[in-house]
């Protein structure tokens, strides 16, 4: 017996960013937006756990237990009493090392995959603590659609989004680690004061009325600067995409994917070729949003 799960990735819209806690996290005011490109994590019975990974970029996937899908059958097994003995197999369409959260959404389906196929009945809130635990950005992947993630980005609210959001993603050749990201803003912003981060009121406004004008002139990310400084080309392919006509262009999370806001799926299209014309990074791809959390396929 197998079980499917399909997980979205995510951009953020907003990602305030507080200065570094003693504990090395930092607080977050994290907008997030599920979006149309999706893993999906298969889960078979197995003699041991092992976890196998197909796709454009699955050569740079993990297959060790530091793999956030292996990471949580063994959260979720340690805390049944039970083995974690499954195959794992991860159908890869996120980029990876992106900062569009797709380790995240290979640990939130593989928890919501284990979870249907060994019967364990798991709350929601026993998931979302066992996602918490696993990393911050890993709630998000189960809920979907738009949230204010708080505390280090793990603490969510739902959010309500009056329309569909077109985005273009322009995935860079490289990646980028999270903690360096994290560690270079707080080098850029050391002997500054750092404000506390807050949600844009404007920006949940626009999400609400699904505006896509308002939403652009709303959007920000503080790891922006330092996401650029430690991989300037990124400026290129920003400028490349606001000249072919997207309504914002940002860094997605910590990077090095850059994400375009555009009007509608017209304007995805021409942004999309204009960004692959311009040389300026590996590969694009057009994705709308909100788009649901983890979802059980079929089994
Ligand atoms: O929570 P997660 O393991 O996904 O975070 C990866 C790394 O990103 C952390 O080790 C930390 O360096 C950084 N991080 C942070 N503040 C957050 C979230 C992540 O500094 N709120």
């Amino acid at each position: 017996m197998s079980v499917t799960v399909r997980v979205p990735a995510k951009v953020n819209v907003q990602l305030a960013v507080g200065a570094a806690r003693p504990d090395g996290y930092h607080d977050l005011a994290n907008v997030f937006l599920a979006v149309g490109l999706y893993d999906e994590v298969t889960v078979t019975e197995a003699d041991a756990l092992r976890v196998t990974c197909a796709g454009p970029d699955a050569h740079q996937v993990p297959l060790d237990r530091t793999n956030l899908a292996a990471r949580a059958a063994v959260a979720l097994a340690e805390r049944h009493g039970r083995s974690p003995d499954v195959h794992l197999h991860i159908a890869k369409d996120i980029p990876v090392a992106g900062g569009m959260a797709g380790g995240s959404a290979d640990g939130a389906g593989a928890l919501l995959a284990c979870d249907a196929l060994w019967g364990t009945g798991a709350s929601r809130d026993e998931l979302l603590d066992i996602c918490a635990e696993l990393g911050s950005d890993v709630p998000f992947s189960l809920v979907g659609g738009a949230a204010l993630g708080t505390g280090r980005g793990e603490k969510l609210t739902p959010l309500e989004v009056g329309g569909t959001f077109h985005w273009v993603f322009a995935m860079a050749d490289g990646g980028l680690s999270t903690p360096a990201v994290f560690r270079e803003f707080d080098r850029l912003g050391e002997g500054t004061d750092i404000p506390e981060p807050v949600a844009s009121p404007d920006l949940l406004d626009a999400l609400a009325k699904g505006d896509p004008e308002a939403l652009a002139a709303a959007v920000s990310n503080d790891l922006q600067p330092a996401a650029l400084s430690l991989f300037p080309a990124l400026a290129d392919t920003l400028a490349a995409g606001r000249a072919a006509g997207a309504l914002t262009a940002l860094v997605s999370g910590s990077g090095p994917t850059t994400a375009f806001l555009v009007r509608d799926a017209e304007s995805a299209a021409k942004v999309a070729a204009e960004l692959r014309a311009s040389g300026t990074c590996r590969t694009v791809r057009t994705a709308s949003g909100p788009a649901p959390g983890a979802t059980v396929l079929g089994g």
